[in-house]
């Protein structure tokens, strides 16, 4: 209690200089508090210090092994600094109160938990949210869930996750926002802004942390954990500007990776977290490791021992340990032995009580604890109506054939019989998705209950047929008769929240356990087939796409998965969503991505020497930018303010989109380009905007893009970061694959 006390006078006395005048968030010691952290910190022991380094696990949501089951008792001894999976106001106020009222200076503890797409109101699984483009509305989820979070004890969310991520076998792609470099960039801006607000001390905003620093989503063959090895030219060109674009935006904490990046872990990379993070980009909050990082620097095998990974941490930058109990237990030994200098030391604790008086938690330490403000915020109507706005916008129609005559989505009111077939159809938890906090599964409206709301006069069947796993067949005769009874089939089927997410790769993309071979039986019935996908990453649906004339992409949609999907199903909601990820044909393509190289031998047909498969088309399934409305968008040609541009300018570029079909409906107006020459070898497309327009029947925008010419820089040959004079095109279109084009050129006239 004593420095809350301190600070409160402090405060006071220097009031007109520390106000704070709600300007956009700056982390770092310049902001304010310099005195008081000066003299708070000549009143702390080494011991003190180094407990502020240390954040452990409360015990609830483990993902890893749990060190330090006595941390009550650390507590006490002012041996920790934060904790995580300590949520709810009830629990993490006596938390609270023990570092504040039992421990010798009375720090506060940061509370941090994974508020990825919600805490208890889930929103969907952000790479779900990607692919509705609408980065406002991903501003929006964030504010909220940081809202939601905030009222229930917790003031600090391990999210944005923004590690670009090309290989579906890795399960953590459902926790990112896709392949592309430049929307992720977009995405992780919007997601700070949304968690941390303007002003962290108001009491509804949680301190975000960008992770996972660096390039995790690399891993190779998709094998969580696995090694990370690139060029430092696609590291820094493809991998780092979105967790620079979230610094820039202002993130106060980063989350080291648990990979390897050139033969290095991140957690002892100073390259990564002096020269990239400090030096390079001026990040000015803290490091905090991901979950035992530091300790698994051993088996990486870059140090003997934990004690040799502690020193390698923190000489390397990194501020806080999650959960590995190293620093606690060797640090101090390590700054007498002169292997760390108290400096290191020094600097962390400054950056992390930087932070907590950010936070407003020195002036007081429960502000976020307030069981009337939990009560009334939880599962307010703010939220699930914002979890039913953002699943709407979220899907993906992939594919509407005509069934007699007319697409088959949406359905029609007067369909009479409906089967509802498959392990998704009526479960609440698979809905969740992965990182799904504390998300409660009786909260969900399952989708058969959703559709018998929908559709009243319907007469709906609902057959479970398979399940996630084994080949258990036995449901399926079942699931034949009520399709073979039904006008119409519905099958709700592909992943459980346990086949994506962290240590959930796999090697095997189609639809997990027998449910392919159901969709099969029940498509031999001849009956009209719509498939609802629920998935955290693309599947191999290739059989499907073949076959299935009607396949909604849904992803893990959160609380409200069930009305929002009636309401596509049904045409309440016409739907806008594009894929952010490229979908491959087969495990064989990956991976797969829209931005590749065109290499010295592109593809073609009639020539045998040319870089394709025997066995597989070069083209994705479905592209990246793909994704289908129940309306039609035409699109005129490219027209551009000028062919020529010079160095330090820009150009526009112009496009009418018009309303082709009979319903009002959004279009995300997506522009590429292409730098015909360059000192290396350029992507075939690369993604530099877009816009998203929603147009009546008949109506038609023109959209305009400016094209600056920073925005055609690249890491060239000797490793600046610069554009070149050259030939470019420009592509404008409704996916990557489906564009129109035109020229110009860039000149450099000083030259
Ligand atoms: C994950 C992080 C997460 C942390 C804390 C780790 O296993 O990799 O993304 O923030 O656990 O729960």
């Amino acid at each position: 209690m004593r420095y809350i006390l301190f600070f409160a006078g402090l405060f006071f006395i220097c009031l007109p200089g520390c106000q704070s005048d709600a300007q956009p968030r700056k982390t770092g010691i310049a902001q304010g508090g310099n005195d008081f952290i000066d003299s708070l910190m000549a009143e702390m022991t080494l011991e003190e210090k180094i407990g502020q380094l240390t954040l452990y696990t409360s015990g609830w949501d483990v993902t890893g092994p749990t060190l330090n089951d006595d941390y009550k008792q650390e507590l006490v001894s002012g041996r920790v600094g934060g904790l995580f999976n300590a949520h709810t106001v009830g629990y993490a106020r006596d938390l609270q109160r023990m570092a504040v009222e039992e421990t010798r200076l009375g720090i506060p503890l940061l509370f941090g938990y994974d508020v990825i797409h919600g805490y208890k109101t889930i929103f969907p699984i952000p790479l779900a949210q990607a692919c509705s483009w609408d980065l406002d509305m991903m501003r929006e989820s964030a504010r909220l869930s940081a809202k939601e979070a905030a009222s229930a004890g917790l003031n600090w969310t391990f999210n944005p996750m923004v590690d670009i991520a090309r290989d579906p076998r890795w399960g953590r792609i459902a926790e990112g926002g896709g392949e592309d470099t430049y929307l992720v960039s977009r995405i992780a801006e919007a997601k700070v802004k949304g968690y941390q607000g303007d002003d962290l001390t108001d009491p509804f905003t949680l301190l975000a942390c960008v992770k996972h620093f660096a390039a995790y989503g690399a891993a190779q063959a998709g094998r969580d954990y696995h090694t990370v090895d690139m060029s430092e030219r696609v590291l820094r060109e493809t991998y780092l500007p979105p967790y620079k674009a979230a610094i820039d935006a202002g993130v106060a904490t980063v989350m080291s990776s648990f990979n390897e990046v050139d033969g290095v872990p991140a957690s002892g990379s100073s390259y990564l977290m002096k020269d990239i993070l400090r030096e390079e980009w001026g990040f000015q909050g803290f490091v905090v490791t991901d979950y035992t990082s530091i300790n698994e620097m051993v088996p990486h095998g870059v140090v003997k021992d934990e004690k040799e990974a502690a020193a390698l941490a923190i000489n390397a930058g990194i501020d806080m340990d999650m959960q590995g109990g190293v620093f606690n237990q060797y640090l101090a030994q390590l700054v007498e032995e002169g292997k760390v200098p108290l400096a290191e030391i020094d600097n962390s604790v400054r950056l992390i009580l930087q932070a907590k008086i950010d936070l407003g938690l020195f002036e007081d330490p429960y502000r976020y604890m307030d069981e009337n403000r939990e009560k009334e915020t939880v599962f307010s109507t703010e939220l699930m109506d914002h979890a039913l706005e953002s699943a709407k916008k979220s899907m993906v129609l992939l594919k509407n054939e005509e069934v007699n005559g007319s697409p088959l989505l949406p359905l029609s009111q007067s369909t009479r019989k409906i089967a509802l077939i498959g392990p998704l159809a009526d479960n609440k938890i698979d809905l969740l998705g992965t990182w799904h906090a504390s998300g409660d599964e009786s909260k969900v409206k399952t989708l058969l209950a959703s559709l018998r709301e929908a559709a009243p006069n319907a007469d709906i069947q609902y057959v479970k047929g398979a399940g996630f796993e084994g080949d258990d067949q036995s449901g399926f005769e079942e699931a034949i008769s009520a399709a073979n009874a039904a006008d119409l089939v519905i099958m709700a089927i592909g992943e459980n929240y346990r086949q994506s997410g962290e240590a959930a790769s796999r090697s095997q993309l189609g639809l997990p356990g027998p449910q392919q071979a159901l969709l099969e039986k029940v498509h031999a019935t001849g009956k009209p087939l719509v498939t609802v996908v629920m998935a955290g990453r693309p599947l191999t649906i290739t059989w499907m796409h073949d076959n299935v004339p009607a396949i909604l992409y849904a992803w893990h949609l959160g609380t409200q998965s069930g009305p929002a999907i009636a309401d596509v199903l049904f045409g309440n909601y016409n739907p806008a969503g594009k894929l952010t990820i490229t979908f491959p044909r087969n495990v064989g393509q990956i991976p797969i991505y829209y931005s590749m190289k065109n290499t010295g031998r592109p593809f073609l047909e009639e020539q045998k020497y040319t870089s394709k498969y025997l066995d597989v088309p070069n083209q994705p399934l479905y592209p990246f930018g793909h994704g289908l409305s129940y309306t039609t968008f035409s699109y005129g040609d490219v027209s551009l303010s000028q062919n020529s541009l010079d160095m330090g300018g820009s150009l526009t570029a112009s496009v009418q989109v018009t309303n082709s079909g009979d319903r009002e409906g959004e279009e995300v107006v997506q522009l590429y380009i292409r730098d015909l020459v360059g000192s290396v070898t350029r992507p075939v497309k690369e993604l530099k905007g877009f816009q998203k327009i929603s147009l009546q029947p008949g109506q038609s925008q023109t959209v305009t893009f400016t094209i600056h010419t920073d925005d055609l820089a690249f890491y060239t040959r000797d490793m600046s970061h610069k554009a070149e004079p050259g030939d470019f095109k420009v592509f404008i279109g409704t996916s990557s694959a489906d564009t129109k084009e035109a020229d110009f050129t860039l000149t450099d006239n000083s030259q």
